[in-house]
């Protein structure tokens, strides 16, 4: 099983990859790491540029990458209260070559912050998001107070154990999501 861990962030320092990057290690699936730094120059969405220029190289070949993978760990940071641009912009050029470009596939949500909030409120708005786009969703996974909770690149408990119910539950999603046969 092969599973791709997406950071929804394009920062270097990123705790969202640091935590998805765990998340995934945490998985039996044999997991690829992106973040949102290859689509920094992204031209933003918009229905005439989608005409006139058609959809962009790294974006065309994000969705062939979809396509390729058994399932999907994403963590995205909240940004006042919502998904960060530059994930949003993925997404919405996504969503207009196929709507439902998760494929059907298992997901986990994840979000993670400095601060208390752990990103929840972008979370709940994701949670009830990403089934439109195809996402079978698992869980979703809010850790608030990151550095407190991290220490080494190592989650402590009772944090550790909670993710890993969650992970061990998306590894057997993987497992039994019905791979669709060629007539
Ligand atoms: C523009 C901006 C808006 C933010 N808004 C929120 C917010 O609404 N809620 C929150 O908990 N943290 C917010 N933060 C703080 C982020 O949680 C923090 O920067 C976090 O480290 C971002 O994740 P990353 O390191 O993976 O990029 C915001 C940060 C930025 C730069």
């Amino acid at each position: 099983m092969k599973v791709l861990a997406i950071a929804g962030s394009n920062s270097r320092q990123s705790l969202n990859k640091s935590l998805v990057a765990y998340a995934a290690q945490l998985s039996q699936a044999e997991a690829t790491l992106i973040d949102m730094r290859s689509f920094d120059n992204t031209p933003l969405y918009s229905a005439e540029r989608q005409q006139l220029d058609g959809f962009p190289a790294e974006i065309k070949a994000l969705y062939e990458q979809l396509q390729v993978y058994d399932g999907f760990l994403l963590a995205s940071p909240e940004h006042n209260g919502s998904i960060p641009a530059v994930l949003k912009n993925v997404i919405d050029w996504l969503s207009r070559i196929d709507m439902k470009f998760f494929g059907n596939k298992p997901l986990v949500l994840l979000s993670t912050s400095p601060g208390p909030n752990g990103g929840q409120t972008n979370l709940k708005t994701m949670s009830s998001l990403v089934p439109w786009w195809g996402a079978q969703l698992i869980d979703s996974y809010s850790l608030g107070n990151f550095h407190q909770h991290m220490l080494n690149g190592e989650l402590q408990n009772p944090e550790r154990e909670r993710l890993f119910a969650i992970v061990s539950r998306f590894d057997e999603a993987l497992q039994s999501t019905p791979v669709l046969q060629a007539a």
